[in-house]
Protein backbone atom coordinates (compact mmCIF):
# COMPACT_ATOMS: atom_id res chain seq x y z
CA UNK A 1 0.00 0.00 0.00
CA UNK A 2 1.59 3.34 -0.90
CA UNK A 3 -0.59 6.31 0.82
CA UNK A 4 -1.66 9.28 -1.83
CA UNK A 5 -1.83 12.48 -0.19
CA UNK A 6 -3.53 15.70 -1.69
CA UNK A 7 -2.77 19.24 -0.57
CA UNK A 8 -3.91 22.33 -1.47
CA UNK A 9 -4.54 25.84 -0.49
CA UNK A 10 -6.33 28.79 -0.83
CA UNK A 11 -5.97 32.51 0.26
CA UNK A 12 -8.63 34.14 2.00
CA UNK A 13 -9.04 38.07 1.61
CA UNK A 14 -11.28 40.53 4.45
CA UNK A 15 -12.10 42.02 1.05
CA UNK A 16 -12.41 42.78 -2.11
CA UNK A 17 -10.24 46.20 -1.90
CA UNK A 18 -7.31 43.64 -1.12
CA UNK A 19 -7.04 42.31 -4.48
CA UNK A 20 -5.88 43.92 -7.82
CA UNK A 21 -7.99 46.25 -10.15
CA UNK A 22 -8.11 43.64 -12.45
CA UNK A 23 -9.83 41.47 -10.18
CA UNK A 24 -12.18 43.73 -8.63
CA UNK A 25 -13.44 44.66 -11.77
CA UNK A 26 -13.86 41.21 -12.73
CA UNK A 27 -15.46 40.75 -9.45
CA UNK A 28 -17.95 43.49 -10.33
CA UNK A 29 -18.52 41.86 -13.45
CA UNK A 30 -19.81 39.13 -11.52
CA UNK A 31 -21.99 40.92 -9.37
CA UNK A 32 -23.82 42.22 -12.56
CA UNK A 33 -24.08 39.03 -13.85
CA UNK A 34 -25.89 38.00 -10.59
CA UNK A 35 -28.39 40.14 -11.21
CA UNK A 36 -29.11 38.35 -14.22
CA UNK A 37 -30.03 35.26 -12.21
CA UNK A 38 -33.16 33.57 -12.88
CA UNK A 39 -33.66 31.98 -9.48
CA UNK A 40 -37.41 32.18 -8.09
CA UNK A 41 -37.37 28.98 -6.50
CA UNK A 42 -34.40 28.86 -4.40
CA UNK A 43 -33.74 32.57 -4.07
CA UNK A 44 -30.27 32.45 -4.56
CA UNK A 45 -28.73 34.34 -7.29
CA UNK A 46 -25.36 33.66 -8.41
CA UNK A 47 -23.13 35.74 -10.78
CA UNK A 48 -19.70 34.39 -12.90
CA UNK A 49 -17.30 36.11 -14.55
CA UNK A 50 -14.51 34.32 -16.80
CA UNK A 51 -11.80 36.71 -18.12
CA UNK A 52 -10.29 35.46 -21.53
CA UNK A 53 -6.42 35.87 -22.70
CA UNK A 54 -7.74 38.15 -25.32
CA UNK A 55 -9.26 40.60 -22.44
CA UNK A 56 -12.72 39.62 -23.43
CA UNK A 57 -15.20 38.42 -20.08
CA UNK A 58 -17.86 36.21 -20.48
CA UNK A 59 -20.09 35.95 -17.86
CA UNK A 60 -23.03 33.33 -16.53
CA UNK A 61 -25.75 33.33 -13.71
CA UNK A 62 -28.60 30.66 -12.20
CA UNK A 63 -31.10 29.72 -14.50
CA UNK A 64 -33.37 27.59 -12.23
CA UNK A 65 -36.38 25.48 -14.06
CA UNK A 66 -39.74 24.07 -12.48
CA UNK A 67 -38.30 20.94 -13.30
CA UNK A 68 -35.51 21.36 -10.64
CA UNK A 69 -32.88 19.64 -11.96
CA UNK A 70 -32.71 20.86 -15.58
CA UNK A 71 -31.54 24.43 -14.11
CA UNK A 72 -28.03 25.04 -14.18
CA UNK A 73 -25.30 27.06 -12.01
CA UNK A 74 -24.06 30.35 -13.04
CA UNK A 75 -20.58 28.74 -13.21
CA UNK A 76 -21.43 26.38 -15.96
CA UNK A 77 -23.25 28.77 -17.34
CA UNK A 78 -20.53 31.33 -17.88
CA UNK A 79 -17.95 28.35 -18.51
CA UNK A 80 -20.66 26.86 -21.54
CA UNK A 81 -20.84 30.16 -23.26
CA UNK A 82 -16.72 30.86 -23.07
CA UNK A 83 -16.36 27.61 -24.69
CA UNK A 84 -19.40 28.35 -27.52
CA UNK A 85 -18.26 31.58 -27.88
CA UNK A 86 -14.32 31.07 -27.98
CA UNK A 87 -13.88 27.48 -28.60
CA UNK A 88 -9.98 28.14 -28.39
CA UNK A 89 -9.53 30.94 -26.30
CA UNK A 90 -8.21 30.36 -22.87
CA UNK A 91 -9.49 31.11 -19.97
CA UNK A 92 -7.45 33.29 -17.24
CA UNK A 93 -9.74 33.60 -14.37
CA UNK A 94 -13.41 33.54 -13.25
CA UNK A 95 -14.74 35.80 -10.39
CA UNK A 96 -18.24 34.17 -8.73
CA UNK A 97 -20.72 35.84 -6.33
CA UNK A 98 -23.35 34.48 -4.41
CA UNK A 99 -26.41 36.42 -2.57
CA UNK A 100 -29.15 34.86 -0.59
CA UNK A 101 -32.51 36.74 -0.50
CA UNK A 102 -32.56 35.58 3.17
CA UNK A 103 -29.47 36.62 4.95
CA UNK A 104 -26.90 38.85 4.33
CA UNK A 105 -23.70 36.42 3.01
CA UNK A 106 -20.18 37.56 3.72
CA UNK A 107 -18.19 34.55 3.93
CA UNK A 108 -17.13 32.79 0.51
CA UNK A 109 -19.29 30.45 -1.26
CA UNK A 110 -17.66 28.04 -2.98
CA UNK A 111 -18.35 26.35 -6.16
CA UNK A 112 -20.30 23.07 -6.22
CA UNK A 113 -18.61 19.73 -7.15
CA UNK A 114 -20.59 19.45 -10.47
CA UNK A 115 -19.85 22.72 -11.27
CA UNK A 116 -15.93 22.13 -10.21
CA UNK A 117 -15.82 18.66 -12.89
CA UNK A 118 -16.97 21.10 -15.54
CA UNK A 119 -14.82 23.90 -15.00
CA UNK A 120 -11.28 21.44 -14.70
CA UNK A 121 -12.21 20.10 -18.48
CA UNK A 122 -11.76 23.05 -19.48
CA UNK A 123 -8.31 23.58 -17.85
CA UNK A 124 -7.37 20.23 -18.48
CA UNK A 125 -7.98 21.10 -22.89
CA UNK A 126 -6.31 24.47 -22.29
CA UNK A 127 -3.30 22.61 -20.15
CA UNK A 128 -3.13 25.94 -18.32
CA UNK A 129 -4.74 26.90 -14.80
CA UNK A 130 -7.50 28.90 -14.21
CA UNK A 131 -7.64 31.47 -11.24
CA UNK A 132 -10.50 31.66 -9.20
CA UNK A 133 -12.03 33.89 -7.03
CA UNK A 134 -15.01 33.80 -5.13
CA UNK A 135 -17.17 35.63 -2.75
CA UNK A 136 -20.91 36.03 -0.97
CA UNK A 137 -22.57 39.14 -1.41
CA UNK A 138 -19.71 41.46 0.19
CA UNK A 139 -16.97 40.51 3.13
CA UNK A 140 -14.55 37.98 2.85
CA UNK A 141 -13.00 36.57 -0.69
CA UNK A 142 -11.42 33.41 -1.75
CA UNK A 143 -8.40 33.03 -4.39
CA UNK A 144 -7.27 29.64 -5.28
CA UNK A 145 -4.67 29.00 -7.92
CA UNK A 146 -6.36 26.87 -10.23
CA UNK A 147 -9.74 24.52 -10.63
CA UNK A 148 -7.65 21.62 -9.13
CA UNK A 149 -6.87 23.16 -6.02
CA UNK A 150 -10.64 22.89 -5.47
CA UNK A 151 -10.85 19.00 -6.87
CA UNK A 152 -8.17 16.87 -6.53
CA UNK A 153 -7.59 13.43 -8.00
CA UNK A 154 -9.55 14.46 -11.05
CA UNK A 155 -11.64 12.31 -13.39
CA UNK A 156 -10.97 13.42 -17.20
CA UNK A 157 -9.64 12.36 -20.62
CA UNK A 158 -6.90 10.60 -19.51
CA UNK A 159 -8.90 8.11 -17.34
CA UNK A 160 -10.61 6.68 -20.05
N1 LIG B 1 -25.70 27.49 -7.67
C1 LIG B 1 -24.79 28.05 -8.55
O1 LIG B 1 -25.15 28.81 -9.46
N2 LIG B 1 -23.50 27.71 -8.38
C2 LIG B 1 -23.02 26.86 -7.44
O2 LIG B 1 -21.85 26.52 -7.45
C3 LIG B 1 -23.90 26.38 -6.39
C4 LIG B 1 -25.35 26.60 -6.61
C5 LIG B 1 -27.12 27.80 -7.88
C6 LIG B 1 -27.95 26.62 -8.32
C7 LIG B 1 -29.32 27.01 -7.82
O3 LIG B 1 -29.94 27.82 -8.81
C8 LIG B 1 -29.04 27.85 -6.59
O4 LIG B 1 -27.69 28.25 -6.66
C9 LIG B 1 -29.29 27.13 -5.26
O5 LIG B 1 -28.58 25.94 -5.21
Amino acid sequence: MKPLTFTSSLEVYDSLEELSRDVQDLMLEAFKARDTAYAPYSKFSVGAAILLENGETVIGSNQENASYPSGLCAERTAFFFAGAKHPEMEMKKVAISAKSLQRLIESPVPPCGACRQAMVEYEVKQAAPIELYFMGEAGKVARAKSVQDLLPFIFDNSCM
